[in-house]
C-alpha cells in the first residue's frame, strides 16, 4: 500500500519520527509560512495537513484537496479554517485544546501586571538615561489588587484568568454566551454580568473569547465610550477581536488609560501602524501559548490528530465531529 503523503506547514518543536513511520513527511522549511500558492500546489498531492493559523485553509484549497483526509492544526483557534467546507467533503479538522490554557492565562496576567505597573515604560526609561533619582510620582499606575476585572469569554482561558485574579483578592465578573453553573461560579468567586455592564464597571478588561462572524470588531468605539477612562485592555484572544483604529483612538484620546495585546489585525502589525507610536500600550508577537513544554504538547497532539485522520481513526481533538455522524437511509 502506498504510505500516505503529508505537509507540515513549519518546522515543529519535538520529533516527527511516528509520523514518518506512517508517511511520506514534507516540512517547510521557511521562517515563515508557505505562500498561498504554495499550499495551492502540495494539497492536491496529500492525504494529511498540518498547519498554523498562519496558513488559510479557505474553501478553495480544501475542495482541490481531492485525496486530503485530514487537516490538523497546531492551536486551539482555528478561525484561519473554512470548517463548514471541511465538513462538507467529511474532513476532520484537529486542533490543540487544554495544554496552552496555563500558558496563556500566565501570559495574560503578566501583560495586565506590566501595563498596570508600567514596566515596558520603566525599561525603556531607564535604558534611555533618564531616571535621575527616587521620585514620589514617577510612573504611577493602578493598584491590580482588589481591582475590578472584567473577563469576555469564559472557557478553559477565561477560568484560568480568573483562578488567577481570585489570588489577587479582586472582584472578578464575566460575560460569555452561556453562564456557568452556580458551584463553579461560585467557587471561582465571579460574578456574570451582561457585556456593557462589565465594560462600565471594570478596571482591566481581558479578552478570551474565539474570532468569529459575532466577535469581529466586539470592541470599536461604542464599546470603548463605556469604559473607564482608567481601564486598561488585555487581548491575547484573536486581534480581529478589537477594531485597531478605535483602539488607537481610544488610547490617544485617553478615553481608555491603557492596553496590552499579543494579538494584532493583521499579523504581523505593520511597522507604521500608528499603535506602534503609543507609550500606553503593549505588544507583543502572539506569544500567548509560548513556553517550551505547551508547544511541544501543541505539536504532539496535532501530530495525534494527524495520525489518527490518516488511520481512518476518529480524531481525538476534532472541531468538527459530525463528519463521523453515519448519514443513514
Ligand atoms: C491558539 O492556539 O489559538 C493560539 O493563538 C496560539 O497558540
Amino acid at each position: 500500500m502506498p504510505q500516505a503523503r503529508v505537509f507540515v506547514t513549519r518546522r515543529l518543536p519535538t520529533e516527527l519520527q511516528r509520523l514518518q513511520e506512517i508517511a511520506n513527511v514534507e516540512v517547510w522549511m521557511g521562517r515563515e509560512p508557505p505562500p498561498y500558492e504554495v499550499l495551492l500546489a502540495k494539497v492536491r498531492e496529500i492525504d494529511g495537513l498540518l498547519c498554523l493559523l498562519t496558513d488559510k485553509i479557505d474553501r478553495q484549497l480544501i475542495e482541490i484537496g481531492t485525496s486530503l483526509k485530514v487537516i490538523s492544526q497546531m492551536a486551539v483557534g482555528y478561525d484561519n479554517i473554512d470548517v463548514p467546507a471541511a465538513t462538507a467533503r467529511q474532513i476532520p479538522v484537529g486542533h490543540t485544546p487544554g495544554v496552552l490554557t496555563d500558558a496563556t492565562a500566565d501570559l495574560t496576567w503578566a501583560l495586565l501586571m506590566a501595563a498596570a505597573r508600567r514596566v515596558v515604560e520603566g525599561d525603556r526609561f531607564t535604558r534611555a538615561g533618564e531616571w535621575r533619582t527616587w521620585e514620589p510620582d514617577l510612573l504611577l499606575g493602578p493598584n491590580v489588587t482588589s481591582a475590578t476585572l472584567g473577563i469576555v469569554g469564559f472557557g478553559r482561558i477565561g477560568q484560568a484568568i480568573a483562578r488567577r485574579a481570585k489570588g489577587f483578592n479582586m472582584r472578578i465578573l464575566y460575560t460569555s454566551r452561556h453562564r456557568c453553573d452556580p458551584e463553579l461560579e461560585q467557587s471561582l468567586g465571579v460574578e456574570f454580568v451582561k457585556f456593557e455592564s462589565l465594560l462600565q464597571e471594570s478596571d482591566f478588561v481581558t479578552i478570551h473569547t474565539p474570532l468569529s462572524d459575532d466577535t469581529y470588531h466586539l470592541f470599536g468605539e461604542p464599546q470603548f465610550a463605556l469604559m473607564k477612562p482608567s481601564a486598561i485592555l488585555i487581548n491575547t484572544a484573536r486581534g480581529a477581536i478589537v477594531d485597531s483604529d478605535a483602539l488607537y483612538q481610544a488610547l490617544s484620546s485617553g478615553e481608555i488609560a491603557g492596553a496590552a495585546i499579543d494579538v494584532t489585525e493583521p499579523e504581523p502589525i505593520p511597522i507604521d501602524s500608528p499603535l506602534l507610536t503609543l507609550d500606553n500600550l503593549i505588544i507583543t508577537p502572539h506569544i500567548g501559548s509560548a513556553s517550551r513544554q505547551t508547544r511541544e504538547k501543541m505539536a504532539n497532539m496535532a501530530i495525534d490528530n494527524l495520525i489518527a485522520g490518516l488511520k481512518g481513526e476518529r480524531l481525538p481533538y476534532c472541531v468538527n465531529p459530525e463528519v463521523y455522524d453515519v448519514v443513514s437511509g
